[in-house]
């Protein structure tokens, strides 16, 4: 029972997709008597945390019932919106299960125990593994200090990703296409090498049939030459006040305002952490990379890809642009990814894994 009312906080939860960064995305459902009284979500940045929604949106008197939600009530003061621990015990609820504790380390196991301590019973860790993934985000930062960086691709059978020419358009499916889109949404920006855009122009924005998203992710756009296409897309159209040109201290920027370029002290070798502090000035703290291959190797070569999600379709190209730019030094050495999983998607295989952790350094 447990898991089928957690089940429903993560489809509550989700539905903040795209719109409570840099916060995690939770659901609640308050059950009474087997039958769910509440429900609530957090909705976006800023707004009302799930738990006083769902309590808003009960419709019986909520003493006495479980409180079901996907992460531990918060108890801290440093933020927008008041700490729900207390609320929950104001509201006389009777248990609480909980699927993940809050990582971030002003909360950490405190608002759990504030409510044990108010004679709550709770109980944790249901179904604690679903709600790592659904968080993957949230988790990688408050662990890490660091952006969850996602590596994307689309590659023939025979990882090939553009002629010899250059030309890329499009290799996989629209179901894999679409299913890019939702990954992108999921991210607080996109992020391409110079190349790409001047090959390719891509839009780089979310589009989904029938969805409409709240805010598109920022576009980035890493180059050191400073020669990008005046005409891009991601210059001309609507999101353009959300493009961010790349490069270093000197290399003359002219299509964008200058609040948009962000300008590093070198980008040999690449600097990740004034890279991520930057970025974070304009609230970017989740990155999908989506290529080319110079930049996805800049990228894993220093360790910094957290996943990677590689869409193949059943052709094959021979010659051809390779995935990846950079060269093993051994078959010792070789970036290994971990908790493989494989997906059918339209006509192509979609696959997605995490990189591994203790793999070689820089
Ligand atoms: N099938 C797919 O999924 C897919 C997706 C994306 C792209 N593509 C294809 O990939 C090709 C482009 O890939 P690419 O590997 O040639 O280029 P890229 O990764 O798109 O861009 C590389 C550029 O990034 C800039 N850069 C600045 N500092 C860098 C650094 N430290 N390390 C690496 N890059 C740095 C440079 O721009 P400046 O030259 O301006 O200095 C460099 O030329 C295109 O043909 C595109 O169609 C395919």
């Amino acid at each position: 029972m447990h898991e089928l009312f957690m089940r429903r906080c993560f489809e509550l939860a989700r539905q903040g997709t795209g719109r409570v960064s840099p916060n995690p995305l939770v659901g609640v459902v308050i059950v009474k008597n087997g039958k769910i009284i509440g429900e609530g979500f957090h909705e976006r940045h800023g707004g009302a945390h799930a738990e006083p929604n769902a309590f808003k949106n009960a419709t019986e008197d909520v003493s006495g019932a479980t409180l079901y939600t996907n992460l531990e009530p918060c108890c801290h003061t440093k933020k927008l919106t008041p700490p729900c621990a207390p609320l929950v015990i104001e509201k006389k609820i009777a248990h609480v299960v909980i699927c993940n504790l809050d990582p971030n380390p002003l909360v950490a196991g405190s608002g759990a125990a504030q409510l044990k301590a108010a004679g709550i019973q709770v109980t944790t860790g249901v179904l604690e593994q679903e709600g790592e993934s659904l968080n993957e985000i949230f988790f990688h930062r408050m662990r890490t200090g660091r952006p969850l960086v996602h590596l994307k691709s689309a590659a023939t059978l025979d990882g090939k990703t553009a002629l010899p020419n250059g030309e890329s358009k499009w290799i996989t499916g629209p179901e894999a296409r679409e299913d890019g889109h939702r990954g992108r949404l999921q991210y607080d920006a996109v992020m391409v090498g110079a190349e790409t855009l001047r090959k390719d122009d891509p839009a780089l924005t979310v589009r989904l049939p029938g969805f409409t998203p709240e805010r598109m992710p920022f576009r980035v756009i890493l180059t050191g030459s400073g020669k990008l296409p005046m005409g891009a897309q991601v210059f001309k159209d609507d999101f353009r006040h959300r493009t961010l040109v790349v490069t270093d201290s000197q290399t003359k920027i002219d299509m964008l305002p200058p609040q948009q370029v962000v300008r590093l002290s070198t980008l040999n070798p690449f600097p990740f952490g004034e890279f991520y502090k930057k970025i974070a000035d304009f609230g970017i703290h989740s990155l999908w990379l989506e290529g080319g291959a110079a930049l996805h190797s800049l990228f894993l070569q220093h360790n910094q890809v957290g996943r990677l999600t590689l869409y193949l379709s059943p052709k094959i190209m021979g010659e051809g642009r390779a995935l990846f730019a950079h060269t093993s030094s051994g078959l010792a050495d070789l970036l290994q990814l971990e908790g493989l999983e494989v997906q059918a998607m339209g006509a192509d295989l979609k696959i997605t894994a995490k990189m591994e952790t203790n793999r070689r350094k820089p």
